[in-house]
């Protein structure tokens, strides 16, 4: 069979600016939470290796840029770091930060490659977070003010925005589950934090359309299909429709609907921890929403009724409303531990379209972390990935199908381009078309995945 994609269709692949850029001495940067973080506990990052040198991309973008050229990108997307272009958060523009960003832009378009930007990747600037992080309504303020300075500076070249990359994640990382800074546990702090999130998205894009520039605003979410154990079984269904609107709709109403989950409303007046919030937020919200969604899409959750008993009746979770199920002969991506479903990837499709107005949206990120990819060097010096070839295609046919049936969908970006820093896996993982040598100073060497790639993007998909 021909998988055909339509024209104009996005080939690519996702980065961000803290996984990618790296610092030097005299780029002025400023410390978020992650420089913060490593210095404190190093020994939380896989090999204690942190992000101060990541992928090196502060330096190498434009030899890098020539190597996504070779792997058929068309787009690419990476993130702004805030702490880069605002030391403080709140302060001056740092003139190397622009000089670099507007570089790195100019230096994509003049390569052809349209560049999506990003601007908040779970970055949150040091300075910000001692005085609470997202938990501060000056946060938001300090946000907005960030994004306008962008919109500014490169609204020009830059026609497709984002304003998170997976905001679910700072929530779930940073005050439920502990692999983020600040690493605490309590959902009443997570509810504002998630809140706050979203408000700073919708004024975000207020700004961004009163500013009439000629592009396109959106969010990124990484959508987790939730699949009851048994679909007869009320009990799990209902449980997989909290767990939805806990993890999913929490961030995908609210940015294309303009509205909350009632669901997820009635739990958190239950609990009595229902956020802080000023008189016109909600209406804020209500009237700005995204022109355009990105989802990222890497594994299902799969969820049934509660059984074990609540951990703790003083400190509410999520989880006191489900549990995980885990799904006997599941397929497993064994080195980051997630299951692999394609099929998932045209359910979020199908769902986009029937239940969110099948609003225009791209695959922003699918991946395959592999460890050890050394393994399959050959004798060329070539890393023979055909796994990822296997786990990109057997995706795509579930986008394509989804597609014909009328999905709004304009494009797929891998993640990643060159393989770079997973946070506190650090570089355990590699995602990468392109392998990057840690031991030699950062050497780029393109996978078989990329060149595969450049095919699918040449002849617009594959048989
Ligand atoms: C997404 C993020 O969750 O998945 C990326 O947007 C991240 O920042 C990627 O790196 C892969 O996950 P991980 O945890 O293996 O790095």
């Amino acid at each position: 069979m021909n998988y055909k994609f339509p024209e104009n269709f996005l080939w690519g692949s996702a980065a961000s600016g803290p996984q990618s850029e790296g610092r030097i001495h005299g780029d002025l940067k400023g410390e978020s939470i992650w420089d913060y973080w490593y210095e404190e506990e190093p020994e939380k990052f896989f090999n204690k290796v942190g992000p101060e040198k990541a992928s090196q991309v502060y330096t190498k973008y434009k030899e890098d840029i020539q190597l996504m050229k070779k792997t058929g990108h068309n787009s690419f997307r990476t993130s702004i770091q805030w702490s880069r272009l605002i030391p403080d958060g709140v302060g001056a523009v740092n003139p190397e930060a622009v000089a670099f960003y507007n570089s790195y832009i100019d230096e994509l378009l003049s390569n052809d490659i349209e560049p999506l930007i990003n601007l908040y990747h779970f970055d949150m600037p040091k300075s910000l977070q001692e005085q609470g992080g997202w938990m501060s309504r000056q946060t938001v303020d300090a946000y907005v003010r960030y994004a306008k300075i962008c919109f500014e500076l490169f609204g020009d070249r830059v026609k497709k925005w984002f304003t998170h990359n997976e905001p679910i994640v700072p929530v779930e990382g940073g005050y439920l589950y502990q692999f983020h800074y600040p690493n605490e546990v309590n959902l009443k702090k997570a509810v504002q934090v998630g809140f706050h999130e979203n408000l700073a998205s919708a004024q975000a894009i207020k700004i961004y359309h009163e500013m009439e520039l000629d592009g396109e605003i959106g969010i990124i979410l990484n959508l987790t299909p939730s699949y009851p154990r048994d679909d007869s079984n009320p009990e799990d269904v209902k449980a997989a429709a909290i767990a939805d609107a806990f993890f999913n709709r929490s961030f995908l109403d609210p940015a294309v609907k303009g509205t909350f989950p009632e669901e997820l409303v009635e739990i958190i007046k239950e609990l009595d921890i229902l956020p802080k919030m000023e008189v016109e937020d909600l209406l804020t919200i209500q009237e700005n929403t995204v022109d355009l969604l990105g989802i990222n899409y890497y594994q299902p959750r799969r969820i049934k009724a509660k059984e074990t008993p609540i951990a703790d009746i003083n400190h509410p979770m999520p989880d006191d409303y489900f549990d995980n199920y885990d799904m006997p002969n599941k397929k497993m991506n064994p080195y980051r531990g997630w299951e692999i479903y394609e099929k998932g990837i045209y359910d979020i499709l199908t769902n986009t379209r029937e239940n969110y107005g099948n609003i225009k949206c791209y695959i922003s990120e699918n991946g395959m972390g592999v460890e050890g990819e050394e393994r399959f060097i050959n004798k060329d010096g070539q890393i023979e990935d055909d796994y990822r070839i296997a786990f990109v295609k057997d995706h795509l046919r579930y986008v394509h199908q989804a597609i014909q049936e009328g999905a709004n969908c304009i494009g797929y970006h891998m993640w990643t381009c060159m393989d770079n820093w997973s946070w506190t896996n650090a570089y355990k993982n590699r995602y990468g078309f392109i392998a990057v040598n840690l031991e030699q100073d950062g050497q780029r060497t393109i996978k078989k995945s990329g060149y595969w790639f450049n095919e699918v993007s040449e002849k617009n998909g594959f048989n």
